[in-house]
């Protein structure tokens, strides 16, 4: 009796679900989740767009629908703020889809403005460019991005969490270029440049929080299965390389990585692969 009628009842709950999960208005359960100072906030979509500090802010060049856009956002300073303060000099931004991407304390706190955009449950944002979902339900945009060159990759879309953490340097020596590395030297700048365009989706050798790609060092490196010709063409155009339909890797275009900037990533991951393990 009893199991027919708990039957019955999840028979019941699931088409209740369904239906629910057709109505945007009940996709209101958004929660992006600030850690920092030793304290765990969630923030629901609906608190943050009724926030003290929303405004709206327009985005002329939005990357990921290839237009000006208009949104409800909250600064980014001000949320973590309403955290305990924190010493770690970044804050790891996850999306929902296995990116994740490391932001400087000083980027954060430089010419360049980042604000986290809130998608109203009422009324869903569209679909981003060439693609079948929004960016929502929050979006880490940038207000006047050009001053700190910031990457697409700092664009975080379909973002659910934020933390503050040690640097990538501190949390993972093991992709760290020594200190014995002069400072010009290219296999140094391809650090930088793979830690803000590149770590987001690939580790190295385990390093790192990014899912969406492969890691690029372990089991076998890229660049020994790779010719110099091939990285460099990849990097530029994936599919210049192969292609398939659910090819994920965004092409780095001149604007985005300049060629001395393709020269160092690909001199930081020849050196990664020759240092002794
Ligand atoms: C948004 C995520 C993303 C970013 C950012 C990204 N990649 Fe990728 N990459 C991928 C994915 C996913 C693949 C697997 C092929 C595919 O689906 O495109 C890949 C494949 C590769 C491969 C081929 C690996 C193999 O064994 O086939 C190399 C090399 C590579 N990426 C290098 C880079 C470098 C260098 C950067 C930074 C300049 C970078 N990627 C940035 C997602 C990314």
């Amino acid at each position: 009796m009893r199991g027919r009628y708990r039957g019955r009842l999840l028979r019941l709950l699931t088409v209740l679900l369904a239906s629910l999960a057709g109505a945007p208005a009940m996709a209101a359960a958004a929660v992006l989740m600030v850690t920092a100072g030793g304290a765990v906030r969630q923030f629901t979509s609906n608190e943050l767009l009724t926030w003290p500090n929303a405004a709206t802010l327009e985005v002329p060049h939005d990357g990921a629908y290839g237009r000006p856009m208009s949104y409800r956002a909250v600064p980014l300073r001000a949320l973590l703020s309403a955290l305990p303060p924190d010493a770690a000099d970044t804050i790891e931004a996850r999306a929902t889809d296995g990116l994740v991407a490391q932001l400087p304390r000083a980027l954060i706190e430089g010419t360049s403005v980042p604000w986290v955009a809130v998608e109203d449950p009422a009324h869903p944002w569209p679909p981003m460019l060439g693609k079948t979902v929004s960016a929502g339900p929050f979006y880490l945009v940038w207000q006047n991005p050009e001053p700190a060159g910031i990457s697409a990759e700092q664009w975080v879309y379909a973002l659910g969490a934020l933390t503050a953490v040690a640097s990538p340097a501190q949390r993972w020596p093991a992709i760290t270029v020594d200190a014995s590395v002069p400072f010009d030297a290219p296999a140094r700048r391809g650090q930088a440049v793979f830690i803000a365009n590149c770590l987001p989706c690939h580790r190295l050798g385990g390093s790192g929080e990014g899912m969406v790609g492969p890691d690029l060092l372990r089991p076998m490196p890229a660049t020994a299965y790779f010719t110099e010709v091939g990285l460099r063409a990849l990097i530029r155009n994936p599919a210049a390389v192969r292609s398939w339909p659910t090819q994920l890797m965004p092409a780095f275009g001149a604007a985005a990585i300049e060629d001395s900037e393709v020269d160092a990533v690909i001199a930081y991951l020849r050196y990664l692969a020759a240092r002794p393990k």
